[in-house]
């Protein structure tokens, strides 16, 4: 694993070894163990949208591991004035040990990492937000004890979130439905691929997609970026809601996930999030130990 640009490219064994060292890393932090596995390393963080956890995440997981880690704002960057991708990737990669970017097309962090020659981590994409998922299957994992063979169901936009939690569960033995409208569906080229490889449904069925799930996934309607389509999402997503109507027909110790920000009454009731607060909140928190596993493997000289 030379980067991670999206779960598409790691193994399973991969995912397994990094949940393992996540909640190895998790444990050492909880009981004041320091390890300073990236001492004298630091890490460039683009930001090209806006972000709470993942940029708070990852500049203490850096300051945790014994490195440093920089914000670069895309406002301040030539970046945000036409400068080439592939020359940011030469010219940071003379400075940096690895870079996490935060932007909007796949195509700009696959690029970076094809330019440079230092591990790239993808922060977020509109095609998929991998960090995230690491930290939803470690979250899955501590709830529920294994990951194989439950059922995530995910109800909304079939987004970025979307796409890394199809990939991610399929490559962990989840069963995956996603219930969404039709005009909103995940990637085609990913549907297509957990089909063959999984137990995968899409439906705009809400309740059958839910039906005796163990994990209730949700997302905001409208994503970085889509804010000028706020108005007709709202009115294509209605009813797309975890409530109390979806999770009267999930598993009865059923959890619910977001991966945060939530719009309260829009996809997730404030009864059902206040209800599941501890479940959210911890993978928000596991964000941090995730961001640190991948940071270790891609970054430290140790191996
Ligand atoms: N979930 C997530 O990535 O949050 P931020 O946008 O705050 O980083
Ligand atoms: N789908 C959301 C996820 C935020 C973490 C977005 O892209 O804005």
């Amino acid at each position: 694993m030379q980067h991670l640009l999206k779960l598409a490219d790691i193994s399973s064994e991969e995912i397994t070894q990094l949940l393992n060292l996540a909640d190895q890393l998790k444990y050492e932090k909880k009981n004041g163990i320091e390890h300073h596995h990236l001492k004298g390393k630091t890490l460039g963080m683009i930001f090209q949208k806006s972000s709470t956890r993942t940029r708070v995440s990852f500049e203490v997981g850096m300051y945790d591991l014994g490195g440093s880690a920089l914000f670069l704002s895309s406002n301040d960057l030539q970046i945000g004035r036409g400068e080439p991708v592939e020359d940011t990737a030469r010219v940071m990669s003379r400075y940096l040990d690895g870079i996490m970017i935060r932007t909007y097309s796949q195509e700009e962090v696959e690029t970076l990492a094809k330019y440079g020659s230092i591990p790239i981590i993808n922060g977020l994409t509109d095609y998929c937000h991998p960090c995230q998922v690491l930290a939803d299957l470690m979250t899955i994992r501590e709830h529920k004890k294994v990951i194989e063979g439950k059922k995530l169901c995910y109800i909304g936009d079939g987004n970025n979130m979307a796409n890394s939690l199809i990939v991610g569960g399929i490559k962990m033995g989840m069963s995956v439905s996603i219930g969404c409208p039709d005009n909103y569906r995940p990637d085609t080229e990913i549907m297509k691929w957990a089909a063959e490889n999984g137990n995968f449904v899409c439906t705009s069925d809400i309740l059958e997609a839910a039906k005796d799930a163990d994990v209730l996934y949700t997302d905001v309607w409208a994503s970085m970026g889509q804010e000028g389509e706020a108005a007709v999402r709202r009115k294509a997503f209605s009813g797309y809601q975890i409530n109390d109507s979806v999770m009267a027909v999930a598993k009865s110790d059923a959890m619910v996930m977001h991966c945060l920000p939530a719009h309260r009454e829009e996809e997730i009731t404030s009864k059902v999030f206040e209800e599941h607060a501890v479940e959210i909140f911890d993978e928000a928190e596991n964000r941090l130990h995730a961001q640190k596993a991948v940071l270790v493997k891609l970054l430290s000289d140790e191996k």
